[in-house]
């Protein structure tokens, strides 16, 4: 256990940790998650949406211990994989409490969901229909919802759009595949359609494109009752809410969005006569990522032409972000002050590439060198969970910290852990 000391003069302290001291205990690099800054956010979600289910989109980080404090702060799951579904039910969480998601849904995830006992299941395609209505079996009953286009624009980089009909996710209202899925959902008497689900991207920072949606699918929800006299009492919204990656960036404010999506969808079902749906969100990045730091050793500074690169111990195999979207990160130097001038550098990984950047642009002091330590806040949606095995460099550790004291959660991966998979010759 754990390490309560006093930070030093330039070191910072998470939970009441020194960043330096969980570096040198636990190695780097390093995730560090903040327990009760995790707790913090569900609670500030439970509060600000009161009537609605709160699922936690566990692909931002799913780890044990995550999948316990959601549990213990009243949320539920949603998973698009029998890996962090088993993960999830096996570390005690109640699978009715489950939503499974997925535009290609495995034999394994199905057979996995069903035997597990999921919540419901989300339809993403229309042969899924079948496959499901099959392996459930005529005397089985499965609650579904079925995943819609709303044909709107949101999100932050091309890549974590969904909200148009130019992406793989969901079935569009406008070309009707939406509304010709859903009459063969109810032709299978053994699924039961409890309502419609949308996610139009990934770290939205605008409330706007959320109102959109509700009133697009209230007006599915309507055109649906008149036609099949069908009343759908849930509407999931999805996730998408986004954070500030560096100082001076401006997170969604959730009580806003609270408010106004309340208010519209109370003000589009009174206008299209339908009872208004229980509303549920999937916040991921919102939940995890401003509770987790990344903390690594500069282990090389080096200077070429303009450019002065500072060179840490992980990159694009623990942090694959900047590369593939572009995000831009605030390193900042920990475990020592300096008196030194500011210049700007490129912080870079260790990996045998030269798109493997950290974050450009950065200001560090001028006197930054080797064994110095770097902290990556914002760290804690979408690394480690994207973590590659690339150079076989082995993926980082998760320690938390809580009330001063730093526990592992999971273990830094080893080279014997990557050798004992490759078993042939
Ligand atoms: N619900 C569904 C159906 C989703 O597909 C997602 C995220 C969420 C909820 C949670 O969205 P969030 O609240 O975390 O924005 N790897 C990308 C993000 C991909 C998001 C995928 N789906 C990134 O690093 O930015």
């Amino acid at each position: 256990p754990a390490s309560t000391t006093e930070p030093r003069p330039g070191d910072l302290a998470v939970g009441g940790v020194s960043l330096a001291e969980v570096a040198h205990r636990f190695g780097t690099p390093v995730y560090v998650l903040d327990e009760s800054e995790v707790r913090e956010r569900c609670r500030t979600y439970r509060h600000a949406f009161p009537d609605a289910e709160v699922l936690y989109a566990a692909k931002a980080f799913l780890c044990r211990a995550m999948v316990h404090w959601m549990d213990e702060e009243g949320l539920g799951l949603d998973v698009c994989s029998a890996g962090e579904l088993e993960l999830a039910v096996t570390t005690g969480f109640p699978p009715e409490k489950i939503v499974l998601h997925g535009n290609a849904k495995s034999p394994r995830d199905l057979e996995s969901a069903l035997r597990l006992g999921v919540g419901r299941i989300v339809i993403d395609s229309p042969s899924e229909i079948a496959r499901l209505a099959a392996a459930v079996g005529p005397d089985g009953h499965q609650k579904v919802m079925v995943r819609v286009v709303p044909g709107i624009t949101a999100g932050g980089h091309e890549k974590i759009r969904t909200g148009t009909e130019d992406q793989k996710f969901g079935l569009s209202i406008r070309d009707g595949y939406a509304q010709h899925a859903i009459a063969r959902i109810l032709d299978q008497p053994q699924l039961e359609l409890t309502g419609l689900h949308c996610h139009l991207g990934s770290q939205i920072t605008s409330i706007k494109p959320y109102l959109a949606a509700v009133r697009r699918i209230v007006g599915l929800m309507a055109s649906l009752h008149r036609q099949h006299g069908l009343v759908l009492p849930e509407l999931d919204l999805g996730g998408g809410h986004g954070i500030a990656y560096r100082p001076g960036e401006e997170a969604l404010d959730l009580t806003t969005l609270a408010r106004k999506v309340r208010t519209e969808l109370a003000e589009s079902c009174a206008a299209a006569g339908l009872a208004v749906p229980r509303l549920i969100i999937e916040p991921g990045r919102a939940i995890v990522g401003p509770a987790g730091v990344a903390l690594y050793h500069v282990l090389a500074v080096k200077r070429t032409g303009d450019h002065t690169f500072v060179a840490v111990d992980g990159g694009m195999s623990d942090n694959p972000r900047p590369a593939l979207y572009g995000v831009r990160y605030a390193p900042r130097l920990i475990g020592r002050s300096s008196a030194a001038p500011n210049t700007l550098v490129t912080v870079v990984g260790r990996h045998c590439e030269a798109g493997d950047v950290l974050a450009s642009d950065v200001e560090l002091p001028d006197d930054v060198r080797p064994g110095d330590l770097l902290a990556v806040p914002v760290a804690g949606a979408y690394q480690l969970s994207m973590a590659s095995g690339y150079n076989l460099v082995g993926r980082p550790p998760v320690a938390a910290v809580n009330a001063g004291i730093a526990r592992l959660l999971v273990r830094r991966e080893s080279l014997d852990d990557i050798r004992s998979r490759d078993v042939g010759l």
